[in-house]
């Protein structure tokens, strides 16, 4: 599959290659360069070559995202023939180009407004755009105005200025990805006519159909595929007149950012709307949805009195299962106007469900598209989880209006500037509207499953890079996940005043502007009057640090001294806020509230006054994203029972159990199992079971689960899945076992409390009751070796599924119900069969029946999800369907990393496939393979020939070549 060809004028004169004719799957002829590869990411490419002008020589903050024919503001790398690697030569594959952060340029001429026309015919769509051009004031000297184009996507019709068509070859050219206009002069008025096919693009950049509808995807670099334009975010434009034309009954909704300013009738029954935004905004968060749609209205009052229209939008058939979509919607309007004083700006905000999509959702300006799964909730079909990841992602698009599109990216390397952000604030949203302990910790599970493996592998970043291929491939749990952690700490470090004024400062500096992660950074320290510069190493230090603690009390002078070091990627020491408390061993008071320290130095020793011994709760709130560790190597367990048991601080009492549990595992993984740690792990269970200290039905489901197999794995330098997962079954059995007469009274009791709530809610107090007692009948469906076993689990889980009161504890029974065997297997067969009748067809519920089976854990489970490939309604076309199986089965590690190798080459052969289709897929799901090196010598050889075949394919997708050969570097 054709994918751009990103040379700029800048190297082509280094490049050895010729132009090949390629035939696109859209029937569109282009033009693609071939030329030798670079290898890849060697030490040698990364340098930047010496004849690159070197425009900015700051060693820091700018971020990054992927999407390959990255934005004319930077130069890119080139290379000799010398540097060229041999085994790609041969190659006739478009060479990806590496882009740089530091090699940032701005745009000699600017779009400042554009108008567009979209005619939307079955199989043709024709986009007419005009441009208007005027000199950036801030660049000197001129130039030609250079557009970007993706011409597998975009086939040119025509292009004029005044009306009169322009020469190629003399007043414009055309190169691969782009268009050159020789010198414009101010206030030039471009006029292009392409036609693009959006019934064919599989990639879901660009416009595209997902069923009844016409919709549209921007970011990072979609833009060019619709039309010839700046495709960059610091070209800000208004769009002025988005005039959409097409067949009314086939698709009466006609969409786009902003105000609707006109619409009609047409002849031969097609219609027409025009909109207009008044904001200016980068081409990014440009959007139009075009089809059949239902929708539910309301309205919002803003504080300051603005009414403002809400929909929601959605294939017909699923509009009743709108309305959390839009109580969420209402409720982030209020948040963000209570804690950040921020309102929304336009008369109408628009949602609109698609179920094909890429991502999660997008924020276009007044128009946010959303997959299904992130906006589709009712009580039959959607979990807690679900409920709760429909309000956290409209929270988040919601709140992108401020920190994303009234200010904005300056370019992609500062990706994390809005995302970082952005998140941040979801997670404060979310912990506000539910439980913010509990919210909390499912954050932190979720940085050290995610970012901390990503951190561990060859994809490792800092949250702002400083190069890609593919701007696509850098929407990562580090950009995003550990981004909202760097925020945190702001928070943590100048308080929820201290930041609420860097905020607002921030606002009040840039609004209306594309700016980097160090104006961020400067708002904050200008606000605050408080030295940054230490702080802003974690936007340039890949890696998760390390932080190692040692303690000693002095008993003669009540003097507790607390040594911490840190270990980091950094060559300078990081600024890293440690909140700390302290613990009196005798009476468990805290004697020292939670005090954060400000460890700037590789090694710091803190000291405090206290009046007798104590033990020192370290990370509390897990304030940095760090691995924390004693110095000693080994972990003090006692102390660590004292704070499963006594701590204040609900995070790190939580912590603490999460860390007796991890002792445990890998005693019985290494064989050498202590009488003792297996006591502190009842005692904790215990104490959790009962209820001690504990307020939230939440937080103890939380305590009572063991740490997952991710989390455990970046634990070990080898990891081995099958021995985790082995380990942690084991110490399972053995605490379900020790209290299965306790978990079993504890289940009826919670079994009437859920009856006595009685119908559904999502408040976090139901939402409570449920997890703690879906977590009491995971324990009880674990024990399951003799006959008898298997038949009392079965029946268990099967009343369970039967009496559910909801998707979560249907889920709940069918995830225990699907890796059954033996007395357990008709129930099995039963409960999955009637899953699937009664999902009836509804994509999201037979998203989650793909899951659990891939998700099983039975010995034949790849034989399984191979024969659910050939399922009728399995395809790799919608993400979400092809997510549910496959990329779930990765995450399924004793079946995907099982010795034989098969279910690398399962992965392996289906990438094959999937990139033909759609590149932002496929680079994510072989993500599962590039860790290679953390894997013994086996399984590692195994996951690499896997990786070798995809390097060698032919075509190859950026997105997927950017990722194999990292991970091969
Ligand atoms: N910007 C979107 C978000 O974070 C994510 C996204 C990225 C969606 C790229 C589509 C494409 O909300
Ligand atoms: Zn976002």
């Amino acid at each position: 599959m054709m994918r751009k060809a990103m040379l700029r004028s800048t190297v082509a004169s280094f490049t050895v290659g010729k132009a090949i004719a390629r035939k696109h799957h859209n029937g569109v002829t282009s033009l693609a360069t071939s030329r030798r590869m670079p290898p890849a990411f060697s030490s040698s490419t990364k340098r930047r070559p010496a004849f690159v002008p070197l425009l900015n020589n700051k060693n820091h903050a700018w971020l990054l995202t992927r999407g390959g024919a990255a934005a004319e503001s930077f130069s890119t790398t080139s290379t000799t023939s010398t540097a060229l690697n041999s085994a790609v030569a041969e190659s006739e594959t478009t060479a990806p180009v590496e882009v740089f952060r530091t090699d940032y340029k701005p745009l000699p001429h600017l779009v400042t407004k554009i108008n567009m026309d979209f005619v939307i015919e079955n199989g043709k769509t024709t986009v007419t755009s005009e441009l208007f051009i005027e000199p950036n004031s801030s660049v000197e000297g001129g130039g030609d105005l250079v557009l970007d184009g993706d011409e597998s996507c975009v086939k040119l019709m025509s292009v004029s200025i005044d009306g009169k068509e322009l020469e190629k070859g003399k007043e414009y050219d055309l190169e691969p990805q782009k268009m050159i206009i020789k010198s414009p002069a101010p206030g030039t008025v471009l006029k292009t006519v392409v036609e693009i096919v959006p019934e064919e693009n599989t990639q879901l950049s660009g416009l595209y159909k997902s069923g009844p509808m016409y919709c549209s995807q921007c970011e990072a670099m979609g833009f060019r595929r619709i039309t010839y334009y700046p495709d960059r975010p610091d070209n800000m434009a208004v769009f002025e007149n988005i005039r959409l034309e097409a067949d009314e009954k086939d698709y009466p909704v006609l969409l786009s950012n902003g105000n609707l300013v006109d619409s009609g009738k047409l002849e031969n029954g097609r219609h027409f709307a025009s909109w207009s935004d008044p904001f200016p905004k980068p081409s990014y968060l440009f959007a139009a949805v075009v089809g059949n749609l239902g929708y539910i209205e309301d309205t919002y009052t803003t504080t300051s009195g603005r009414e403002v229209k809400l929909g929601v939008y959605s294939e017909k058939e699923n509009v009743d299962k709108l309305h959390y979509a839009m109580d969420s919607l209402k409720r982030s309007m209020k948040w963000d106007e209570d804690k950040f004083g921020l309102e929304y700006d336009l008369d109408l905000y628009n949602i609109v469900a698609v179920e094909s999509f890429n991502m999660g959702a997008m924020e276009n300006k007044g128009l946010n598209v959303f997959n299904t799964a992130y906006v589709l909730a009712d009580k039959d079909t959607a979990s807690d989880a679900d409920f709760e990841r429909v309000e956290g992602v409209i929270g988040h698009e919601y709140f992108h209006n401020w920190t994303g599109n009234r200010v904005t990216c300056r370019d992609w390397f500062q990706l994390t500037l809005k995302e970082g952000l952005t998140v941040f604030r979801d997670q404060e949203f979310s912990g506000d509207m539910n439980s913010n302990a509990v919210k909390r910790i499912e954050d932190v599970r979720m940085v050290r499953a995610r970012q901390f493996a990503e951190d561990a592998g060859p994809m490792a970043h800092p949250i702002r890079p400083e190069s890609y291929i593919s701007m696509d491939n850098f929407y990562t749990a580090t950009v995003y996940v550990k981004g909202a952690e760097v925020i945190r700490m702001y928070n943590t470090l100048l308080g929820t005043e201290g930041f609420r004024k860097g905020m607002d400062l921030y606002f009040e500096r840039h609004d209306g502007t594309g700016v980097t992660c160090d104006d961020f950074l400067q708002a904050m320290a200008d606000a605050n009057d408080v030295d940054l510069s230490q702080f802003s190493l974690w936007y340039s230090t890949p890696g998760t640090p390390t932080v190692k603690y040692s303690s000693a009390y002095d008993a003669s002078t009540g003097v507790f001294s607390l040594t911490l070091e840190q270990e980091s990627k950094s060559d300078k020491p990081l600024h890293i806020p440690v909140s700390v408390g302290l613990m009196d061993k005798e009476s468990g008071e805290e004697v020292v509230p939670t005090t954060v320290l400000d460890l700037k130095e590789s090694k710091q020793t803190f000291e405090f006054n206290v009046k007798g011994d104590v033990v020192p709760s370290i990370l509390r709130d897990f304030s940095a994203p760090v691995k924390l560790m004693p110095d000693s190597g080994a972990v003090d367990e006692e102390a660590l029972a004292f704070l499963a048991a006594e701590d204040t601080d609900g995070f790190n009492r939580w912590e603490a159990g999460q860390r007796l549990y991890t002792s445990s595992i890998f005693q019985n993984m290494n064989g050498k199992e202590s009488e003792k740690t297996l006591q502190y792990v009842f005692d904790a269970f215990e104490r959790t079971l009962k209820g001690e200290k504990l307020d939230d039905y939440s937080i103890q489901a939380y305590a009572l689960l063991l740490p997952t197999e991710a989390t455990l794995s970046e634990e070990m330098e080898i990891i081995d899945p099958t021995a985790i997962h082995k380990a942690r079954g084991a110490v399972k059995q053995k605490i379900a076992r020790k209290f299965q007469n306790e978990i079993s009274a504890k289940y009826e009791e919670l079994s009437g409390l859920v009856e006595a709530d009685g119908e559904l809610s999502v408040d976090a107090k139901s939402i409570g009751l449920r997890r703690l007692r879906n977590v009491m009948l995971e324990y009880l469906c674990s024990i399951k070796e003799t006959p008898e076993e298997q038949k009392a689990a079965a029946e268990l889980a099967k009343k369970h599924f039967e009496n559910a009161s909801g998707m979560t504890d249907k889920m709940a029974a069918l995830s225990a119900l699907a890796s059954m065997e033996g007395k357990g297997t008709e129930a099995r067969d039963w409960a999955l069969q009637k899953f699937y009748d009664d999902a009836d067809g509804y994509s999201l519920v037979v998203d989650k029946w793909f899951s659990v089976q891939a998700l099983a854990n039975l010995p034949d489970v790849l034989d399984r999800v191979k024969k659910l490939t050939k399922h009728p309604d399995f395809t790799l076309e919608v993400p979400n369907r092809c997510r549910s199986l496959v990329s779930v089965f990765t995450m399924n590690a004793p079946a995907f990393h099982n010795p034989s190798g098969e279910g690398y080459k399962f992965i392996g052969e289906l990438l094959v496939e999937l990139d033909k289709l759609n590149p932002q897929v496929s680079s994510r799901l072989a993500s599962s393979l590039i860790r290679w090196r953390r894997y013994d010598e086996k399984l590692g050889a195994l996951m690499k020939a896997e990786l070798e075949k995809l390097k060698a394919m032919k075509p190859i997708s950026e997105d997927l070549y950017e990722i194999v050969s990292k991970a091969l570097d």
